[in-house]
């Protein structure tokens, strides 16, 4: 059977999987990426996590096994350069060479890195509810906002790699501060955490009980809020809708540049559904101009929330990838 591994490197946690050539993410392992602050020594440990998956399947795959190759998605992560570069939101900064360090660790016959959301949107059209998309936009709300852009069939890389960059549009004029020391970026608003900041900002300014006051503040996630807010709790009803009106808005801009037929939002607080897309819709179509309106979909994305990343990885290194990378 063809196997390959894809990774997901997240800012808290690395998680590796053995990927049928179905989809399915078979075995898998992880470890912490934030007790690692150099690249050599996080390459180090993702090789031994590499190497474990790698002879789990092995061992229960009842046939010969013949590993295609390995996959990474990485916020920064570039596919064209195969470095992590200057990444926000992970402990080792600077660039990280980290394909060519895998390469002198393992042997496989391709490792290929992407940017993380670019991963989950090729695991989207590979896989999900993209498939029959030739334009697309995927935005993934995790620790930033990620995004991964098809034109045409093809991921967007730019001239030079980092094509799709949009956690750090700017939203607001002087906004809150993000991890490069910017202001007002659209993730320091429409990201997990920054959903997360709008709620206790929101708790700070109204006052009032809220029904998640029985949780400690650092374990209340994203998707607890959306919850919350479709339970009908109304800090975290407006912080949903405060959310969902800047994301329609950024949305509607992006449309301008490559008209998508599609957004897919993928990520914890877009599990709640409704909650979000629906003020998300309601700006987004608000903020059209009238050629654009009524023709664009937001989606929830099909992938699986703890695989997206993993899976989209490892269709790096599948032949259907070919048709959705450019001719390198
Ligand atoms: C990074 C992106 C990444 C996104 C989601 C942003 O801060 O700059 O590369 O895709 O977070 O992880
Ligand atoms: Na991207």
């Amino acid at each position: 059977m063809n196997l390959s591994i894809g990774v997901d490197i997240g800012g808290t946690n690395s998680c590796v999987g053995v990927v049928r050539p179905d989809g399915v993410v078979s075995e898998r392992t992880q470890f912490r990426t934030n007790e690692y602050d150099n690249g050599t020594a996080y390459a180090n440990r993702l090789a031994v996590a590499v190497r474990e998956v790698m002879q789990l399947a092995t061992a229960n795959t009842n046939e010969p096994v013949t590993w295609l190759g390995l996959g990474v998605g990485a916020p920064n992560g570039n596919y064209l350069s195969g470095c992590i570069e200057e990444p926000p939101n992970l402990r080792f900064k600077g660039t990280t060479p980290l394909v060519e360090l895998l390469n002198e660790r393992l042997e496989l016959p391709r490792i290929a890195l992407t940017n993380d959301a670019n991963a989950a949107a090729i695991g989207e059209k590979i896989f999900g509810a993209a498939k029959e998309y030739r334009d697309f936009i995927m935005i993934t709300l995790g620790t930033g906002l990620g995004s991964g852009i098809f034109v045409n069939n093809q991921l967007v890389y730019g001239h030079d790699g980092f094509a799709g960059e949009l956690g750090h549009i700017s939203v607001i004029p002087d906004g809150r501060y993000c991890g490069f020391g910017r202001r007002g970026s659209l993730e320091n608003y429409c990201s997990a955490t920054g959903i997360r900041r709008t709620y206790f900002e929101m708790i700070a300014q109204r006052g009032g009980s809220t029904s998640l006051d029985d949780k400690p503040l650092g374990a209340i996630t994203a998707k607890d809020i959306a919850d919350a807010a479709d339970a009908g709790d109304e800090i975290a009803k407006a912080t949903m809708d405060f959310t969902g009106r800047l994301l329609g808005e950024a949305l509607a801009s992006t449309a301008l540049v490559t008209s998508p037929a599609a957004f897919f939002l993928f990520g914890g607080p877009v599990q709640a559904g409704e909650i979000l897309l629906e003020p998300t819709r309601r700006s987004f179509e608000k903020h059209l101009i009238p050629p654009f309106k009524n023709k664009i979909k937001i989606i929830e994305s099909a992938l699986p929330m703890g695989d997206a990343a993993i899976i989209g990885a490892a269709a790096l290194i599948t032949p259907e990838n070919k048709k959705t990378s450019p001719n390198l």
